[in-house]
């Protein structure tokens, strides 16, 4: 007997990449993720027989087949691709490595030099995971944490902070994580984790959806019971 696969048919959301914060229509602020563990993720969901929504920032991958996707360039544009579509949702995933911050202008037009330094002020953008998970009746909502130290303890903060059912952690840094193929997470939640070790980023993200699935499966079983 085939084994029952507990995404099939559930409606995944996923973001990927960065977000870009423009300065003046020439510049802008950004970081060095490529997108590649959240495709990773979409392209798995959809072979585990879910129907994906990946909301992608700027970056240079083919989308998975079978995935849908819109294509975003801020955080607050990332943030209404996502609210406009989490009703319809039942697990969100946020990969993407969104600006915390963005510049509080954006020129009209290019910004030229004065001195020798120059001050940006910069104001917070929406925290999109911590807003989705803090919505009556939420999705199942995953985040990831990208650390430079103290990995696990930072993430655990985080995924209470943030109230989120799950957290992905991994450790960033020279030659780490960004723009690598593979990668290794540790995947924590209330009372439980799991250490998934370095391997591609597609296998990474099939570990993980198998353990997202048991836990979504857990999490609707106890809610149901109440
Ligand atoms: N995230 C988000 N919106 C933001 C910032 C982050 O949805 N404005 C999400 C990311 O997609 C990720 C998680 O929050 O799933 C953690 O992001 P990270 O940058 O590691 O954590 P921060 O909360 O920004 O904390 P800090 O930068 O202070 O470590």
């Amino acid at each position: 007997m085939q084994k029952p696969e507990p995404l099939a048919g559930r409606r995944l959301l996923v973001s990927a990449g960065p977000t870009r914060e423009p300065l003046d229509p020439v510049r802008f602020l950004s970081n060095r993720s490529s997108g590649k563990m959240g495709f990773a993720v979409a392209q798995a969901a959809q072979e585990a027989g879910a129907v994906v929504t990946l909301v992608a920032g700027p970056v240079w991958l083919p989308t998975p087949e079978g995935v849908e996707r819109i294509d975003v360039e801020t955080a607050r544009e990332m943030s209404d691709a996502i609210h406009a579509r989490i009703e319809q949702t039942d697990i969100f995933i946020s990969a993407a490595a969104v600006a915390d911050y963005r510049p509080r202008r954006r020129e009209d037009v290019k910004i030229k030099k004065h001195g020798e330094t120059m001050r940006l002020e910069l104001v917070r953008n929406p925290d999109i995971v911590a807003s989705v998970a803090s919505l009556p009746g939420a999705p199942f909502t995953v985040g990831f944490a990208a650390e430079t130290e103290n990995v696990q303890a930072n993430a655990r903060s985080k995924l209470v902070h943030k109230k989120l059912d799950m957290i992905a952690a991994n450790r960033v840094g020279d030659g780490l994580a960004f723009d690598a193929d593979d990668n290794e997470l540790s995947l924590l939640w209330q009372g439980g984790a799991l250490i998934l070790p370095k391997q591609d980023k597609l296998a990474l993200a099939r570990a993980m959806l198998a353990c997202i699935g048991q836990r979504f499966v857990e999490k609707q079983t106890s809610e149901g019971a109440r």
